[in-house]
């Protein structure tokens, strides 16, 4: 069996929790998973400060378990990206993009979109993060610089990687958006849903990971070749939506089943089971 720990929203700054994040990764020990993924916003407000103890603490889990990890919307310099393409008509465009992922780049990693394989599991990192592109543009101002896409040019980047791994190998998407409408938010976090969970769909994708909505979420749903698995994990830190706890999503997988069990934090105790959801595997129906 297969086992991944995917956590989300780390909000490194002012939300972050020491306690939850000691828990987390005392849990982590404890279970030593194959793979640990990362569904982005590590920090709260971009900040270096929040970039170096967002980075401490991934270096900490790598000597657990190897990690992939993928930028959110809180980790990336919008603004700052959209003021230098107007400024200057677009002639520093490319400059307006090397600032956007600058803090991101320098703590994290130069690869926004990573893939990690592990025995029995591919997971292909995917960027929807681009603040105001676009891709992304919307008619709600509160969404601005916050929706995200998928790019075209990244889902060839997820075929590679699926492509390149064991054929047995369950195949997995990280995003940070959410493409399923969050309960309690009521916000997509993608701009081109439909069209994202297709190709995944008919790429043989078994699993999608995201995070974004701070409220975790098991959902399944049939697109193009075979249907989807969609995984929300919560947030670990203290961002939560009313009545909510911090949480992460255990993903185990074995040649049949396809098991998420979410844990909450549960004052004075720690995390713990909180939902538990299986599913047959569709590895049947995958293209060749
Ligand atoms: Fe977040
Ligand atoms: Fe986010």
């Amino acid at each position: 069996m297969t086992t991944l720990v995917h956590v989300s929203d780390l909000h490194f700054g002012r939300p972050a929790v020491a306690e939850r994040l000691d828990a987390l990764r005392e849990f982590i020990e404890g279970i030593e998973p194959d793979g640990i993924a990362v569904s982005g916003d590590l920090t709260q407000r971009c900040t270096n400060r929040e970039f170096a103890q967002a980075s401490a603490y991934l270096g900490s889990l790598r000597e657990i378990a190897p990690y992939v990890v993928i930028p959110g919307n809180h980790d990336i310099r919008w603004l700052g990206a959209v003021a230098r393409n107007l400024g200057f008509a677009g002639l520093l465009r490319k400059g307006a993009h090397n600032f956007k992922y600058s803090r991101y780049r320098r703590h994290i990693s130069d690869d926004l979109s990573p893939s990690l394989e592990v025995p029995g599991a591919v997971i292909a990192g995917l960027n929807t993060a681009h603040g105001i592109s676009r891709g992304s543009l919307t008619k709600r101002f509160r969404d601005l610089g916050v929706i995200g896409h998928v790019k075209h040019a990244d889902i060839q980047r997820v075929k590679a990687a699926f492509e390149a791994a064991d054929p047995g190998a369950a195949r997995i998407v990280m995003i940070h958006h959410n493409p399923i409408r969050g309960e309690l938010s009521g916000r997509h976090g993608l701009a081109n849903t439909e069209q994202a969970l297709h190709s995944f769909s008919d790429l043989g994708t078994e699993l999608v990971l995201c995070g974004h909505d701070h409220q975790d979420a098991v959902h399944t749903i049939e697109k193009g070749a075979h249907g989807l698995v969609i995984s929300t994990a919560g947030t670990i830190s203290n961002r939560i939506k009313p009545g909510r706890a911090s949480s992460f999503n255990l993903v185990e997988t074995d040649e049949d089943n396809l098991r998420i069990i979410a844990h909450s934090w549960k004052k004075g105790v720690g995390f713990v089971p909180s939902e538990d959801r299986s599913f047959p595997r569709r590895t049947l129906s995958r293209p060749t």
